[in-house]
């Protein structure tokens, strides 16, 4: 089963609208399509300047988190179908700094998973262990907890469009990336959980991202690995420059 690679920029709170328009400005003309897809998660202000910016461009817009209802007294929170009329294409759902700083649990990354798909949204559901984890050498039970409940209740062919980053939380923002052989074998774990999950074709299509301290000295040896279908990037997103050569990278 062939993948397309998937390359996220994970902004985090960083860049205004204007600042984004800046960025993709920068960047679109040199956007490789085919072979790769692109995506920018944006704070959510950015959103809709990007979907205009990069319209007939190969690049997809994401956001950095959402909520599980349509609509409702939720101050604060934006809805899947908010997203979905606004362009965007994709979600970053329990990313570690959602799941430390701001109470993302399993139970509310699989209701988000299920609302988006709902939606037609498409989550890119994170994973990772933290170095205590680690260190006492439960990396997989941590990981497999993580996937087997963020994909409880969908359908197969749901989760056939499911992304995962797997993204360690040691080595997020840290310069200290995961060998590229380490997250290999936990990727290669994550696919065989999904397989239990559901099936070996959807475990075939599934497409699971590293995703800490990638930059452009270091995708290619994740990109290498079998079961590594792309990177979910946070600071060397920020850059025009390391950001095309992180898209470039795919061959
Ligand atoms: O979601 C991306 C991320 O958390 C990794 O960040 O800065 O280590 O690439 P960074």
């Amino acid at each position: 089963m062939q993948r397309t690679p998937i390359i996220a920029g994970n902004w985090k709170m960083h860049k205004t609208i204007q600042e984004a328009r800046d960025f993709v400005r920068a960047v679109r003309s040199f956007l490789p399509g085919g072979k790769v897809e692109t995506v920018i998660c944006a704070p959510f202000t950015a959103l809709a300047a990007l979907v205009e910016e990069l319209h007939n461009y190969p690049a997809a817009i994401g956001a950095q988190n959402v909520h599980w209802e349509e609509s409702g007294a939720y101050t604060g929170e934006i809805s899947p179908g908010m997203l979905v009329e606004i362009g965007v294409k994709y979600v970053i759902i329990g990313h570690s700094e959602r799941r430390e700083y701001f109470a993302e649990t399993d139970e509310t990354v699989n209701r988000k998973a299920k609302a988006a798909f709902a939606h037609g949204l498409l989550p890119i559901v994170c994973v990772g262990e933290n170095l205590e984890q680690r260190e006492s050498g439960k990396t997989k039970e941590l990981v497999r907890d993580q996937v087997i409940r963020a994909v409880e209740g969908l359908s197969s062919e749901q989760a056939k469009q499911l992304v995962i980053a797997y993204e360690p939380v040691w080595a997020i923002g840290t310069g200290k990336s995961s060998s590229a052989e380490d997250a290999q074998e936990v990727i290669a774990f994550i696919r065989s959980m999904v397989e239990d999950a559901f099936d070996s074709q959807v475990a075939s299509q599934v497409r699971i991202q590293y995703g800490g301290s990638v930059k452009p000295d270091n995708i290619m040896a994740y990109l290498e690995q079998p079961d590594i279908d792309g990177a979910l990037v946070g600071g060397a997103s920020l850059a025009p420059d390391s950001f095309l050569q992180l898209v470039e990278a795919v061959r």
